[in-house]
């Protein structure tokens, strides 16, 4: 690790979170920031535990929410329905932090807020939920799940319609985030928690 001029927040709670908080409205924007596409554990399956690879589509730094969309049949779903903590895994490596964004789940499949991202979301990326078998069903093919015909092209709006069902938008609110800035004369690590009333009590910890 090549020594580099301290960073302003690297001992500084408050610019941390500052921080921390700009490169999530970052990533969620900027399809090239490695925070665009964070690891989601949740706690289910037949290990107890899973996590997988999503795409960050809104943080909202005053709600604390985090927002991605999902199929509502998959298993990241049913976990998230019966145990509702989560946590994103996001690591920048030019910018050598790490965040773990931990609090409950919310899944919306009908209403407002799932029917405003469906409006707003390209044909092409609602093909993803016009598959008549659910993600992670067993196939006795190689398989995309799609229906032949929308394989190799974008589907009309209307032919997307049939995926409305399986599409959910999955909201985490954050309750407390753990921060690590990686630096060459030493790391810093901070955990901030949220309490009910949107208060912040924040710490340093040993790396
Ligand atoms: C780069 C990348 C982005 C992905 N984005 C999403 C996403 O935004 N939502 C989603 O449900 N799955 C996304 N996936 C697929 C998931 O990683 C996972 O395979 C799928 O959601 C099924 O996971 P589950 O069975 O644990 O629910 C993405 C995968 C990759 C590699």
């Amino acid at each position: 690790m090549s020594p580099r001029p301290d960073a302003p927040f690297k001992d500084d709670l408050d610019l941390s979170l500052q921080r921390a908080m700009n490169m999530l409205v970052r990533g969620a924007k900027n399809r090239r920031s490695p925070f665009h596409t964070p690891i989601f554990a949740t706690q289910g399956g037949v290990f107890g535990v899973d996590a997988r690879t999503v795409v960050l589509r809104a943080f909202d730094p005053i709600t604390r929410q985090i927002r991605i969309h999902s199929d509502a049949r998959t298993h990241k779903n049913a976990h998230v329905a019966e145990k509702s903590n989560g946590v994103f895994v996001f690591y920048d490596p030019g910018a050598r932090i790490q965040l773990r964004a931990y609090g409950p789940c919310d899944i919306h499949i009908a209403g407002a807020i799932a029917d405003a991202a469906w409006a707003e979301s390209q044909h092409f990326s609602r093909r993803c939920y016009m598959a008549p078998d659910a993600p992670g069903s067993d196939a006795s093919n190689p398989t995309s799940g799609l229906p032949a015909d929308v394989e190799a092209r974008v589907p009309t709006e209307e032919e997307t319609l049939i995926g409305r069902p399986h599409f959910s938008v999955m909201l985490l609110t954050i309750t407390s985030l753990d921060w690590l800035f990686l630096a060459h004369d030493g790391h810093r690590r901070a955990r901030f928690t949220w309490n009910s009333d949107g208060a912040c009590d924040q710490n340093w910890l040993v790396p």
